[in-house]
């Protein structure tokens, strides 16, 4: 079977929303993809062509990821993957990821990033999971907070807002988020129908706070679920809460807690870390209703990728990454000036040095932002290395705080 992967042409975007549809199958009469979103960054959608017709889809986005030490790396960000069930597992995916692939390289992109329907396709195309996601549940009436948390005063109010000032303030809150590693830029057209459901019927609610007349913070929820024997229920499902400042960010959580008639508050995108949990006087209330993959990351340029973060450790590791393809590359990082180049293994015939240690590209993408450690990966293959090398590794990768994407993409 000939596939052919190409950008597609303005006359096939309806045709590229309608696989979308079947491939993920919403119902004809759903508004199946949210226009901005679907509208953004055309010239990096791809369709995969068979005889003619269009059975497969993807697209990158131009996103940029905070790595450890704040800097921000250009990344492809991979979307809309879908392939048409009558054409499943004859390679079309492939096709599709080598695309992708090719496109990041050539606009100098050093990694491919992603989040995925299902754990179990992305590790065979070099992509490591490396940030959690997590979602919790709280009852409401169980979610006093300690007793030093509870009488901080708090000098803030929370207001509801509408679209057009959610439009305006939202995204400079969240830019100021952007320190947090393994969070992603969020462009223009990311707004209007991710977050804000455009043209979705949800009934939205989104509300500020506010310190001082000044805006640092906003919360965006949406409430689901049914009376029962005359008692609510209902559940508040957080979609985004974003505060750069962790008093704020407890005193909207406290607003979403405290609100009427609802039994309980749920949030699909926490970081493991969230403060609230402390907060709570009872610790074991922030319930943690699931934690699997969240960012994916397959490193496409590994050197500028380790040379942008810092390390806190400072030790120098010769490492060699085999990608998805069996192609083998060779490394030295410097830790302590964040300096990664290549070699000098490449050069091992003057050198005479093999590397401390080999991993696959997937593992390379797990650790790269400190989530997880090289050693976690030993049993299940994907690192070769002694004890020693190994446990070098994973200080240098180590990482004061834990990652986190708090961004659906
Ligand atoms: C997931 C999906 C894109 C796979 O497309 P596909 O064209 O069938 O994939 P390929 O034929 O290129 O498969 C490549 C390899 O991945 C494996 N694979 C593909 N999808 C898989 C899945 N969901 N789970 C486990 N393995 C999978 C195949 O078995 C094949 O393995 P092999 O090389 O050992 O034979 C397609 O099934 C689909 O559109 N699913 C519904 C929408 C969706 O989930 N999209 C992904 C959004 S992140």
């Amino acid at each position: 079977m000939d596939i052919e992967v190409r950008v597609i042409r303005d006359d096939e975007f309806e045709a590229f929303e309608r696989l979308d549809r079947r491939a993920f199958q919403f119902a004809p009469e759903e508004p199946e993809v949210e226009e901005s979103w679907a509208r953004g960054e055309l010239d990096r959608a791809f369709a995969a062509l068979v005889d003619g017709e269009i059975v497969g889809i993807g697209r990158n986005y131009s996103f940029d990821l905070t790595v450890p030490g704040g800097a921000r790396v250009r990344t492809g960000a991979v979307s809309w993957i879908g392939v048409s069930p009558t054409h499943r597992r004859r390679g079309v995916l492939t096709a599709m990821m080598a695309a992708l692939a090719a496109d990041s390289r050539d606009r100098g992109e050093s990694a491919s990033i992603l989040t995925a329907s299902e754990g179990s396709i992305y590790r065979r195309f070099g992509y490591g999971t490396a940030t959690d996601r997590v979602g919790v549940t709280i009852e409401s009436a169980r979610s006093a907070f300690v007793t030093t948390v509870a009488t901080r005063s708090h000098a803030g109010r929370v207001r509801f807002v509408e679209i057009d000032e959610a439009t305006a303030m939202f995204p400079a809150i969240y830019e100021q988020t952007r320190g947090r590693v393994g969070s992603v830029s969020r462009p223009e057209f990311w707004w209007p129908t991710v977050l804000f459901g455009y043209p979705s019927k949800d009934p939205r609610f989104m509300v500020v706070h506010e310190t001082a007349g000044k805006v640092d913070g906003y919360a965006v929820y949406l409430v689901g679920g049914t009376w029962s024997g005359g008692v609510s229920d209902r559940t508040i499902e957080v979609l985004d809460l974003q505060a750069p400042d962790p008093a704020v960010h407890l005193a909207l959580w406290r607003f979403l807690l405290d609100i009427d008639l609802v039994a309980r508050v749920s949030a699909g995108h926490v970081a493991i870390d969230d403060p609230l949990r402390w907060a709570l006087a009872d610790p074991r209330r922030f319930r943690i209703a699931y934690r699997n993959d969240g960012l994916h990351i397959r490193p496409l340029d590994v050197a500028a990728l380790c040379s942008a973060r810092t390390y806190v450790a400072s030790d120098v590791l010769r490492f060699a990454v085999d990608d998805a393809q069996g192609h083998r590359s060779e490394f030295e990082l410097d830790a302590a000036t964040s300096t990664c180049v290549p070699g000098p293994c490449d050069s091992r015939g003057s050198s005479g040095r093999e590397p401390d240690l080999v991993v696959a590209d997937h593992v390379l993408g797990a650790v790269l932002l400190g989530a997880r450690s090289v050693t976690e990966f030993v049993a299940s293959g994907g690192v070769t290395g002694t004890a020693e090398a190994v446990s070098r590794a994973d200080r240098i990768f180590a990482t004061p705080t834990a990652p986190a994407l708090l961004t659906s993409f």
